[in-house]
């Protein structure tokens, strides 16, 4: 089987049909005993070659689900992970003003952006990244899932925010922030390293460059009471317990991603 270095090559290859025969699921099932025509074999047989050699799976579809929505993925922005979830779960399931201003700092193709408005409709969401191609996707996102109630700006860190005169008026600042580190980046898998941009990835020589900073210079934008929540990565939660303690941070929360990892945090400043 031409896919079985993968986990799932009987998933894999039932999605890649559906994509050659532009089919859903459904329409798979339906049009089981028909012969296969020449067009749908060659048109299968080239989406087989393009994940042979590594192209990501969600890229070859085009899309990607995360928290039951479906969003639009595409080469050069980082693809949404599962564990992700972990982190918004954690967003939602701790008190903060649903009607007040969230910020998603380094919102990729939107996925946290876009889950936290869906939930929180009187929320008001403001989305950031420094790439301008992730910028332009998660607005498309947002607009196919009809959510009314983000803006998204280009710009780095806390740049966006700082131009729009919002500090102290944020109640929530959630991230999934690069948190690898620059000597993690070689051993990662072709797959990543070619699709996903490095700096969706990697923060500096020990990973943590983002996630300080953003421990650092959160309670400028926070209102009192207010939560910051983020992911990070393997080996990570102790420097961040004691940076987080170091800085004046209280009530932290973290949480453990379905593989039994440490991956999301939540903390108040006071
Ligand atoms: C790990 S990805 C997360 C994307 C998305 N939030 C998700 O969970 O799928 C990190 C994102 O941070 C963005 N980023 C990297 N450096 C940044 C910076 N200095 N300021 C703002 N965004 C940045 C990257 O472009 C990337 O989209």
């Amino acid at each position: 089987m031409e896919l079985k270095s993968y986990p799932r090559p009987d998933l894999e290859a039932r999605l890649l049909l559906e994509k050659a025969a532009s089919w859903e699921t459904k329409d798979l099932v339906i049009n089981f005993d028909l012969p296969c025509r020449a067009d749908l074999i060659r048109r299968y047989k080239r989406l087989l070659q393009q994940r042979k050699r590594g192209c990501p799976l969600a890229l070859i579809l085009g899309k990607k689900e995360f928290w039951s929505l479906p969003f639009k993925v595409k080469k050069g922005v980082f693809i949404p992970r599962p564990e992700t979830e972990v982190l918004v779960e954690l967003a939602l399931k701790l008190p903060w003003n649903e009607r007040g201003l969230v910020a998603d700092i380094g919102t990729g193709c939107g996925v946290i952006a876009c889950t936290i408005a869906n939930e929180r409709p009187e929320a008001k969401i403001i989305a950031t990244d420094i790439s301008r191609r992730a910028i332009s996707l998660a607005r498309e996102n947002a607009e196919k899932l009809g959510l009314k109630n983000i803006k998204f700006i280009a710009g780095s860190f806390f740049q966006p925010l700082q131009k729009m005169g919002l500090e102290h008026q944020l109640d929530l600042i959630i991230s999934n922030p690069p948190y690898v580190s620059e000597d993690q980046w070689p051993s990662l898998s072709r797959e990543i390293r070619e699709y996903e941009p490095k700096r969706a990835l990697v923060a500096g020589s020990s990973g943590l460059e983002f996630i300080f900073k953003l421990i650092e210079e959160a309670p400028v934008f926070l209102r009192p009471e207010g939560l910051l929540v983020f992911e990070f990565g393997l080996g990570q939660l102790n420097p961040i317990l004691s940076f987080l303690e170091k800085e004046g941070w209280k009530e932290v929360f973290w949480e453990r991603d379905l593989a039994g990892i440490p991956r999301a945090v939540a903390a108040r400043f006071q």
